[in-house]
């Protein structure tokens, strides 16, 4: 995640039900041999967990369970982040560099922003690195050309089922993905449709909802922030928006973005065409929504 010559020290964080499962992955990960693990708290204390740390996975949240609405997940998601950013202010490093994955990855990570002011709300992202590699994954099969060799897709918006995966900027092999595949209509239907219900997918497969893909794709976010993107691409990153493409301000949004030095910036100068300005106020519209149910349960709570 942060190079092949960083050592780490992994600090694991679950509730006190899950204290049994998380000893037996701290003994799964000694018994691993990683050459560059240099220790591993493993604790249902936030107030350890959370002590010192550079770079915060945020991947606990609450799930929708059959018969709740939308309401009550997103209190239970309210006083999860509200403490959770109280406890990096205090606790972790100045600089954290966190990333939430846990869903409403999007809101979470707004309710954490503002309950963290000291926190720069720079350092605060979400994660849409797993679509915008779903993204790359579904074009590769298509092509059946490396995934290696495919870049640039774009995720905008919610990492829910109102994303908008756009191909229009992404290149296969170098040329535009919209040539090689030359089947607009499945650019526009299936595949816009199997990115966005992948995770669906995985869980509808597994009853358990993706686990090696999005850790890997955590690692992918990080790493890509923290060492920088290569020259003439970029990833999705799910950030706070300033208003670029038209996006609605103030809520976490994913956009394109290259990342130097530990920064972050949205790719400005891409054109949109018509279908896909509709397609970002979709989700965009569905940000918003998230964010006015959170603000009243977090004025709830208050
Ligand atoms: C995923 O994209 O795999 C997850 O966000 C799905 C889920 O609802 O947990």
């Amino acid at each position: 995640m942060l190079g092949p010559d960083q050592p780490v020290i992994l600090h694991m964080l679950d509730i006190p039900p899950a204290a049994g499962a998380l000893e037996g992955v701290r003994m799964e990960l000694i018994d691993a041999a990683f050459p560059l693990l240099h220790g591993v708290v493993a604790t249902t204390d936030p107030e350890v967990a959370f002590a010192g740390v550079d770079y915060a996975i945020l991947v606990g949240g609450f799930p929708r369970k059959a018969g709740m609405e939308r309401k009550d997940v997103m209190a239970k998601n309210v006083a999860i982040y509200k403490s959770q950013a109280s406890a990096l202010e205090r606790l972790a490093s100045k600089d954290v560099k966190v990333v939430v994955v846990a869903n409403p990855a999007n809101t979470n990570a707004l309710i954490l922003k503002e309950n963290a002011p000291s926190i720069p709300a720079e350092n605060i992202t979400c994660m849409t690195r797993l679509d915008h590699n779903r993204a790359l994954g579904q074009l590769s099969e298509r092509s059946g050309v490396h995934i290696s060799k495919i870049k640039n897709a774009i995720i905008w918006g919610n990492h829910s089922s109102t994303q908008y995966p756009d191909v229009n900027h992404a290149t296969i092999d170098g040329k535009a993905a919209r040539l090689v595949i030359g089947d607009d209509a499945y650019l526009d239907g299936e595949f816009v449709d199997v990115v966005q219900q992948r995770g669906a997918a995985i869980i509808k497969a597994r009853s358990l909802s993706s686990a090696l893909s999005a850790g890997s794709s955590a690692c992918d976010h990080i790493r890509d922030w923290v060492l920088g993107t290569k020259a003439g691409e970029w990833v999705s990153m799910g950030v706070l928006s300033d208003g670029s493409y038209g996006a609605p301000e103030g809520i976490m949004f994913s956009f394109p973005c290259t990342c130097k030095d530990g920064k972050w910036e949205i790719v400005q100068g891409l054109t949109l065409d018509d279908r896909s300005k509709e397609k970002l106020k979709v989700t965009g519209d569905e940000l918003v929504e998230e964010k006015a149910l959170a603000m009243e349960c977090l004025g709830e709570s208050a």
